[in-house]
Parts: structure tokens; C-alpha cells; sequence
């Protein structure tokens, strides 16, 4: 049996992060993970580094990079002839990139001082000197710790009778490693995967086509941002069924085909080489043998937990995709480090509501805060700015003008509610518009702040001016 002050269950964003912040407050702390890699060795980052975040936004760059070669060259002037793809390639430069991600996480549990375990971790029981917890995989150990962090994510979900085989039937995993480019390609859910891996291959050279059980489009974005998108990705030639009702899936050699009804009600059939399934996901908790020590589940299986991270049990908290809130890195890590300074008394902190949300797509979409919509159900009176790219330098000498930036401020005091952009680079520019809402900036502030010319941040800036109806650029 082996003490420890903390120790941290699962070694994604939310878990290997708690894990050095709780080591650099001086806790004596462990991080157990039982991601492997091909070899069978630990790659910890989870989800995330394995089969999210880090391979997808690296295809997603390659398949853009390609794009651009064969379509968009030519407008600069530059003529590329015999492009080719090299998917083998391809996919091996994303599997490096995850891997010097695994390397660097076992890099800073030494440098930390994390002591880390490769394998699965469960509950056993809650006695005297803490919980103790049974790693059991490459690592064979009980280890014993007051407090206990799970950080245990989620999983793919699958359709009811359909599990993934990741041959035909792919969850993020398969389809960030179809080892051809498929003819047609499939994706049921017009969610953030489905649009992001659906980019990929559509840009690879798939014809895409997406099966959506909603009838608005991206319902969670603000509706004029999520218009602006839908229409660049019909151009772009993804074909986007709203309102749709999945039937029966047949999988054999050739592919798979998929019954569906449409928004009319009308059956219709869609054939494909493969099929992604993008329909949410899951909490990781089965393995965990929560009953062990009684740790309170709701009923889709995800760690209940208050405002901050406690769970029912005293000294055991739970971060990121196991518990309520978004599904997102950045969310599951700002956590992990607000519990570590919880736990040493400190008041960790974690603000909701400037979390930014991205989708990596071409044009990107960004944004944080309230919609528009939002305001409106919640009757908060507003006043709203917005600016297009095609109006902005720094864009136009890009040769990417799609989108624009959109501002959204309170009527009575200027204070900026939500801010919204569909359109280049709006991955880095959201984070303007995070600090502005955390120092509970006004529109007005952001409109009277010098910003680089020619820039695309320029466009921020007026769409802050045009809250006042004062652009100078439009
Ligand atoms: P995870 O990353 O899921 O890590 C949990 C870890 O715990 C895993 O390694 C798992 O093996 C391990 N584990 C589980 N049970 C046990 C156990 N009993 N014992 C030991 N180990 C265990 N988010 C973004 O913010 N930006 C993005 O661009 C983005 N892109 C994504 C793309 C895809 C395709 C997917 C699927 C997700 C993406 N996400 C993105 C979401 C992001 O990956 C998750 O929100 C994030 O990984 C959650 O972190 P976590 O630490 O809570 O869980
Ligand atoms: P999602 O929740 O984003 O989208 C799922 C979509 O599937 C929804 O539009 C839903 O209406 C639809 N759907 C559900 N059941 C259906 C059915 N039976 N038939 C047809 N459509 C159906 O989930 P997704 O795309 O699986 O991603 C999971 C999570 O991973 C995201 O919510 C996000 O938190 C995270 N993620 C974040 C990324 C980012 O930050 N860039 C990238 C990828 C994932």
C-alpha cells in the first residue's frame, strides 16, 4: 500500500493538469491513466491527445493545407501541378505530433514530481487514513490518499443496436485514422466531431454527406453566426440533412447503408463507404467501481458534483468530461486546477460563463457567452455590432473574407454579453473577447483599444464600435 496526499484518477486535460498543480502546491500526489499507445506503453493526455483535440486539429491543418494546394493557390498566382496525397503520410505526421503530447505529459510528471501509475484505477473502500484505490493493468498497486480527483472523461456514444466497429462504423477514434480516403462518407450528428472530421475528408476528397436529428443547425451557436456557417459548408459541398429520423443501419463488406427518414417524412436511404457516428458522448465510470465507496451518479452515469467539483463524498472531487458542464479541455483543466488549490485551501476559481467554445471548420466558428437568442428568451435588452471580413484588410489579403465578428451588449450598461465569429482565425481572436468579459469589459472599451493594422482583430474592434453604430469601416 502506498500513501499519497492526492491522488488523481485518469491523466487527460482535467487529470494530468490537477496533478502538477496539486504537486506544485506540495502535495505528495499520484496521477493513474490507462491510455496505451500502439506498443502497449502509457500515453497519457486521454481523450484529447489521443483521440481528440490534438489528431483532429492536426488532420484538420493537413486536410486545409491540401485544400488550399488544390483550389485556392491558384487565386495568389500560384500554380501547383501534380498534387498528390500521401494519407499514410498524413496520418503518421498526426501520430507523432499525439505522441511528443504523450512524451511531454510524462515530461512534466518528472519535472513535478507527479508519481504516475499506467492503469486502471478503482475504488476499493473509504477507511481511516483515505480512500484506497486499486491500479490494476502494467501497474499492479493499492494506493491509499485523502483526497481523490476523478478525472475519468467520456467515451464515444454509440446508436442503440450499432456499436462502433471502427472498420465501417467509426467513433472519433476510426475516423481519425481511415487508413483511404472513403468515396462517400457518412456522419450521423451535425455536431462539433461530425463538422470537424467531416471537414477533414471532405477536403481529402469524400463526398460528405451528414444526417442531423434536429431541425436548426448548430442550435447551441448564436442562429446568425450558425446561418453564416451552414451556408460556407453547403458551398463548400457537405450536404447537411436537418430534422432527420435514423433508421435501421446495415453494415457489410461493401459499406454501410443507412434507412432514414427526412424532415418531410419521406424514406430515404444513404449509402456509404463508411459511417461516422458523432452523437455525443458519454461519462467514464463504469471502470471506477464508484458503489465501492458510494459515489453519487446521476442517471446518465456522470459524477454529480456542486459549483465546485465536491462530490457527495468529503475529500473526493471530480473535473471535466465525467461531470456537468461542457465537454471541453480547456474546461476539464481550469477545473483540475481550481480543485488542487481547493484542497490546499485556497479558492480555486472557475467562470462559466467566459468559456470559450471553438469549432475548427474553415470558416472557424468562436464564441463565448450569451446568443443572441439567449438574450431574447431570458429578456435582457441588448444592443448588437457586428462587422464582416470582407470589409477587413488583414482578410482580404488573406483571400478569406467569410464571416464576420458579432458583439453583444447590455442596453443600459454597455457591459459586452457574448461575442460571436464565424470566419479566419476565430480560434485566437475569441480569446480577446474572453479577457474583455472577464474584466467585465463594455463594447466601449474594446472600441476605444488600439488594435494592429492591418489585422483581423480590427474587425473585433469594429464590431465594438458598431454596438454604438459608429464603424468606421463599413
Ligand atoms: P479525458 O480526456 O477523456 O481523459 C480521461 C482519461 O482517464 C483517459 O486517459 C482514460 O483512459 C482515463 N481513465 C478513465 N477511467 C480510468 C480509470 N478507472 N483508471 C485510470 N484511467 C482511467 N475539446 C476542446 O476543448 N477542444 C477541442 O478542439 C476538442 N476537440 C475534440 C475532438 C474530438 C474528436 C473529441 C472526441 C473531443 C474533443 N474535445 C475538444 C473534447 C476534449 O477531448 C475533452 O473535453 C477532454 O479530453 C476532457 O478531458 P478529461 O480529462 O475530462 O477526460
Ligand atoms: P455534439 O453534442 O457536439 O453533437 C451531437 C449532434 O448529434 C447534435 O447535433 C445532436 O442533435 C445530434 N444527434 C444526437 N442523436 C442523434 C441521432 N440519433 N440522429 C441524428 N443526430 C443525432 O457531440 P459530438 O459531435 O459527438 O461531440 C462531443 C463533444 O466533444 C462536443 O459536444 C464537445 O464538447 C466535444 N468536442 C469539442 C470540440 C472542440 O472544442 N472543437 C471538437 C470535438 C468535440
Amino acid at each position: 500500500m502506498k500513501t499519497f496526499d492526492v491522488i488523481v484518477v485518469g491523466g487527460g486535460p482535467g487529470g494530468y493538469i490537477a496533478a502538477i498543480r496539486a504537486a506544485q502546491l506540495g502535495f505528495n500526489t499520484a496521477c493513474i491513466d490507462e491510455w496505451k499507445n500502439e506498443k502497449g506503453g502509457p500515453a497519457p493526455g486521454g481523450t484529447c491527445t489521443n483521440v481528440g483535440c490534438i489528431p483532429s486539429k492536426a488532420l484538420l491543418q493537413s486536410s486545409e493545407n491540401y485544400d488550399q494546394a488544390a483550389h485556392h493557390f491558384v487565386d495568389h498566382g500560384i500554380e501547383v501541378k501534380g498534387l498528390g496525397l500521401d494519407l499514410t503520410k498524413m496520418l503518421a505526421r498526426k501520430d507523432t505530433v499525439v505522441k511528443q503530447n504523450n512524451e511531454g505529459i510524462l515530461f512534466l510528471f518528472k519535472k513535478n514530481k507527479v508519481t504516475f501509475f499506467h492503469g486502471r484505477g478503482a475504488f476499493v473502500a473509504a477507511a481511516a487514513d483515505g480512500y484506497q484505490i486499486k491500479v490494476t493493468g502494467a501497474a499492479e498497486e493499492t494506493l491509499v490518499a485523502k483526497h481523490v480527483i476523478v478525472a475519468t472523461g467520456s467515451s464515444a456514444r454509440a446508436l442503440a443496436g450499432t456499436p462502433f466497429d471502427e472498420d465501417k462504423i467509426l467513433s472519433n477514434d476510426g475516423a481519425l485514422r481511415i487508413g483511404a480516403v472513403p468515396q462517400k462518407l457518412g456522419l450521423i450528428g451535425s455536431g462539433v466531431i461530425g463538422l470537424e472530421m467531416g471537414s477533414v475528408w471532405r477536403r481529402l476528397g469524400s463526398q460528405v454527406t451528414v444526417l442531423e436529428a434536429l431541425p436548426t443547425f448548430l442550435g447551441a451557436v448564436d442562429e446568425q453566426i450558425a446561418r453564416e456557417a451552414h451556408k460556407a459548408f453547403i458551398r463548400q459541398g457537405m450536404k447537411i440533412e436537418l430534422g432527420v429520423k435514423v433508421g435501421e443501419i446495415k453494415s457489410g463488406k461493401k459499406g454501410v447503408s443507412v434507412a432514414w427518414t427526412d424532415a418531410k417524412g419521406q424514406a430515404q436511404m444513404l449509402d456509404a463507404d463508411k459511417l461516422i457516428v458523432s452523437i455525443g458522448r458519454v461519462p467514464n465510470t463504469v471502470g471506477l467501481n464508484p458503489d465501492a465507496v458510494g459515489l453519487k451518479l446521476d442517471e446518465r452515469g456522470a459524477v454529480v458534483v456542486d459549483d465546485e467539483c465536491r462530490t457527495n463524498l468529503p475529500g473526493v472531487w471530480a473535473v471535466g468530461d465525467v461531470v456537468r458542464g461542457p465537454m471541453l479541455a480547456h474546461k476539464a483543466e481550469d477545473e483540475g486546477v481550481a480543485v488542487a488549490e481547493r484542497i490546499a485551501g485556497q479558492h480555486g476559481h472557475v467562470n462559466f460563463n467566459t468559456i470559450p467554445w471553438v469549432i475548427y471548420t474553415n470558416p472557424e466558428i468562436a464564441w463565448v457567452g450569451q446568443t443572441e437568442q439567449q438574450l431574447k428568451a431570458a429578456g435582457v435588452k441588448y444592443r448588437a455590432g457586428t462587422f464582416p471580413f470582407m470589409a477587413n484588410g488583414r482578410a482580404r489579403a488573406l483571400g478569406d473574407t467569410t464571416g464576420m465578428v458579432k458583439f453583444l451588449a447590455d442596453a443600459a450598461t454597455d457591459e459586452i454579453l457574448g461575442v460571436h465569429i464565424v470566419g479566419p482565425m476565430a480560434s485566437e481572436l475569441i480569446s480577446e473577447a474572453v479577457v474583455a468579459m472577464e474584466f467585465r469589459a463594455s463594447a466601449e472599451d474594446i472600441a476605444r483599444i488600439c488594435h494592429a493594422h492591418p489585422s483581423l482583430s480590427e474587425a473585433t474592434r469594429e464590431a465594438a464600435l458598431a454596438v454604438d453604430k459608429r464603424s468606421l469601416n463599413f
